[in-house]
């Protein structure tokens, strides 16, 4: 960067940054007192950014409001999860409900559990059985160990880049410090969308892969969907060499009634779902074919599956009452939406002639800024500009406008036509405030993709 460039980074990093403190100061006060208590003032990494993130009061349909009155609109909805948005009625009268049977945490059995797995199963076909766990990477790990017992191997293959939470098997870059060398040995990574890298890894390592582990679409690295024929590809090519097929649709099981894989047509083994199946409450799933999900009954006594809260009533009730409201009428709406905030953004950037792309299907979209178009988790992590991604964050928040710092737009059912417009014109305004910066700071950003 030349010595201009850095000036004007300081310049509008300053300017983005006064405005956003002097909106926030209780937000600030809270997250100096958070320090003393949580390390860094955070709970966890992926919803924390500088200076310091806003503290949320309450929240109410698409709107959360912060300690300090701010209403922003909420594009983040939990990384995905608030579908419903926040305060849905139903959802609250059944969360109500169990509080007053006093039935919150049970050792024993509550039969709205039953109907609960009953709606996953009838609702995704490839689906015989599941067992609910406490959270997605729980469903991930439980999934991927049905799949060694199943095979009698070791080795996983995942996504460069991808997401499937924080069980060491399936951690992003594998040798990041913390996980045991020992383990991540039996971890094979390979682009996502590359039919060929896919096929020549499974034919390299015959007879040793247990599972190969895909995002639906990859949602952490920024909402980038599958190629045309990817996961048909994946699905064939599994099943050539006799290796489990996992897909992890915690977060694309959003954009279909039967989840990405009914729109890709598709049946993998293994499934796992979180976010929108549990009302907001902390619970996931992992579920497949009939034989496999078999090696963890009690009838069986293969595998072992513990869990203190594991399908509780409290979240049964909840994620019931969410998956009710989630009809297929209800997902093409909100898909429309995000087609119409992905087509919105992406004539922002035409017009400010900014390399700016959005990236995304359904009601999920992700910015990226940057001239190599985002296919896969090594375009998305290694040829973007992250830094202009955190002062459009800020600038959005300083408008109104609430998305995770990588600027990802997910749609929830209380918006309308209007928040989307609406949306896209903060979008525009930011860019705007941007614009005269980019030029200086990144002019390899000025122009078209
Ligand atoms: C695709 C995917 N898999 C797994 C996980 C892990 O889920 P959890 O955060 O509930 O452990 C996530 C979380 O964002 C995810 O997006």
């Amino acid at each position: 960067m030349t010595d201009s460039g850095t000036r004007a980074l300081e310049e509008i990093t300053t300017k983005i940054e006064k405005e956003y403190r002097s909106r926030t100061p209780r937000s600030e006060a809270i997250a100096a007192e958070a320090r003393k208590y949580l390390p860094g003032g955070d709970t966890r990494r992926s919803i924390f950014y500088f200076p310091y993130p806003v503290w949320i009061d309450h929240a109410d349909g698409c709107h959360v409001y912060d300690e300090d009155g701010n209403d922003y609109v909420d594009f983040h909805n939990c990384y995905t999860t608030m579908i419903l948005g926040h305060g849905n009625p139903e959802v609250k009268d059944a969360i109500k409900e169990q509080l007053d049977q006093g039935t919150l945490a049970l050792g024993s059995f509550k039969k709205n559990v039953v109907e609960w797995a009953q709606i996953l199963c009838e609702r995704v076909e490839s689906l015989d059985q599941v067992r609910f766990t406490c959270t997605g990477s729980e469903a991930v790990m439980m999934a991927i160990r049905a799949a060694r017992a199943w095979t009698g191997r070791d080795k996983v293959v995942v996504e460069y880049a991808g997401y499937h939470g924080a069980y060491d098997a399936v951690v992003f870059p594998p040798d990041s410090r913390g996980l045991p060398k020992s383990l991540m040995g039996d971890t094979i990574i390979v682009p996502y969308n590359d039919k060929e890298a896919l096929a020549r890894t499974l034919q390299e390592h015959k007879g040793e892969v247990a599972a190969v582990v895909l995002e639906g679409l990859m949602g952490a690295a920024g909402m980038i969907p599958p190629k045309e024929d990817y996961l048909r590809y994946a699905r064939q090519v599994t099943t050539e060499h006799d290796v489990v097929f996992l897909l992890d649709e915690i977060i694309s099981f959003r954009l279909d009634y039967g989840g990405l894989q009914r729109i890709e047509n598709i049946k993998p083994d293994l499934t796992t779902f979180g976010k929108i199946m549990a009302g907001g409450t902390a619970m996931a799933a992992f579920g497949g074919r009939h034989e496999l999900m078999q090696l963890y009954s009690p009838d069986s006594q293969v595998l072992h599956h513990a869990g203190t809260l594991n399908a509780n009533p409290l979240s049964a009730a909840a994620g019931v009452a969410m998956m009710r409201q989630i009809t297929p009428e209800l997902i093409a709406r909100l898909n429309g939406l995000g087609d119409a905030l992905r087509d919105g953004i992406r004539e922002v950037f035409q017009k400010a002639e900014i390399k700016g792309q959005v990236t995304g299907m359904g009601s999920l979209s992700n910015v990226h800024f940057g001239a190599v178009p985002v296919v896969d988790g090594y375009t998305a992590r290694d040829t973007t500009n992250k830094q202009l991604l955190h002062l459009l964050h800020l600038s959005l928040i300083n408008r109104g406008i609430l998305t995770p710092e990588r600027a990802m737009f997910c749609i929830s059912a209380p918006m309308s036509a209007r928040d989307i417009s609406n949306a896209v014109q903060v979008v525009e305004d930011a860019v705007y405030e941007l614009k005269p910066y980019v030029e200086r700071i990144w002019p390899e950003l000025m122009g078209t993709v």
